[in-house]
């Protein structure tokens, strides 16, 4: 596997590609890599001659200082999974490399930033789209991999690849859980081990609520519903819990057509902040 530290390294390998006319399947992520990664790269595998992995913590996506400072770094661990499941490229750049000192572009992605993620994580989706559209520019890869785990960031970059005319395809992958339903994330390393039993409430809330939905009790029920699970039953600090429609993230009042709703939900454990979602059917 190449490992690719900086810009002129990674042009001249990405040069030699197309003139191969290899299709290249791209992998953004922030390492400390779980099965949901691996699977996305799997994915690549078996769509594409080559796969390209990059591996970067993007301070500008951090709206919260101590959370960039703790974010599970473990690149030894990470380049022996991406050998193993064959992955034939990485790219793993400094911050200096991919960022100028006084950067000036700003992108604002409209409702998109004002909800949910957004909202609760203010300037974490201008961060997503600098970095994700600098990865892109360098790459140009035929296919891009993200999951729907985090499916706000992945309606993010389908705006982004259709407004700012990027040709890649973005291929969504479903979330990758533990045995006991919690979504897998880097985070869930920072759990003790107390914590980590009771993060599954979040999915077996997600499923409860999808539940009732499914038996006929309305938006409003089901929302008063999570809201009382999470003050009485749980130690997850609920932030919130959306039901949408998953085409263009608007709130759903009334449920018409089950195949177009999301729920979504975010809260914190402790110190650290879990987010999942599942669709209603
Ligand atoms: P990161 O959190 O490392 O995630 C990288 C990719 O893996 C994202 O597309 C994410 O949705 C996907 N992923 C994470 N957990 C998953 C799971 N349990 N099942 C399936 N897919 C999962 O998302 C980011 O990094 C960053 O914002 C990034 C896009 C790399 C930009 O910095």
């Amino acid at each position: 596997m190449e490992i690719i530290r900086d810009i002129p390294g990674l042009r001249h390998y990405i040069e030699q590609l197309k003139t191969e006319k290899k299709s290249i399947g791209f992998v953004p992520t922030m390492g400390a890599l779980h099965n949901g990664h691996l699977e996305l790269i799997r994915k690549s595998g078996q769509q594409n001659d080559l796969t390209i992995c990059s591996i970067f913590v993007n301070p500008t996506q951090f709206n919260n200082p101590s959370d960039l400072k703790n974010y599970p770094r473990e690149s030894t661990k990470d380049l022996a999974l991406l050998e193993e499941i064959n992955c034939h490229a990485v790219f793993m750049p400094s911050v200096k490399i991919m960022y100028e000192e006084n950067y000036s572009i700003n992108l604002d992605f409209g409702y998109l930033e004002k909800i949910m993620e957004g909202k609760f994580r203010p300037g974490h989706f201008k961060g997503v789209g600098l970095i994700v559209t600098k990865l892109f520019n360098l790459i140009q890869p035929n296919k891009a991999y993200f999951g729907r785990k985090d499916l706000q960031q992945l309606t993010l970059i389908k705006t982004l690849v259709k407004e700012l005319f990027f040709d890649i395809e973005i291929v969504a992958v479903d979330t990758i859980r533990e045995k006991d339903g919690l979504a897998m994330s880097s985070r869930n390393n920072l759990l003790t081990k107390q914590e980590r039993k009771k993060a599954t409430d979040l999915f077996r809330a997600l499923l409860e609520a999808k539940q009732k939905l499914n038996n006929g009790e309305s938006v409003i029920t089901v929302k008063h519903f999570i809201k009382e699970y999470f003050t009485l039953k749980s130690s997850i600090v609920l932030e919130y819990f959306e039901i949408i429609h998953t085409s263009n993230f608007k709130n759903v009042t009334e449920i018409h057509e089950k195949s177009n709703v999301s729920l979504c939900i975010a809260g914190y454990l402790g110190k650290v902040r879990l987010i999942d979602n599942i669709s209603l059917i």
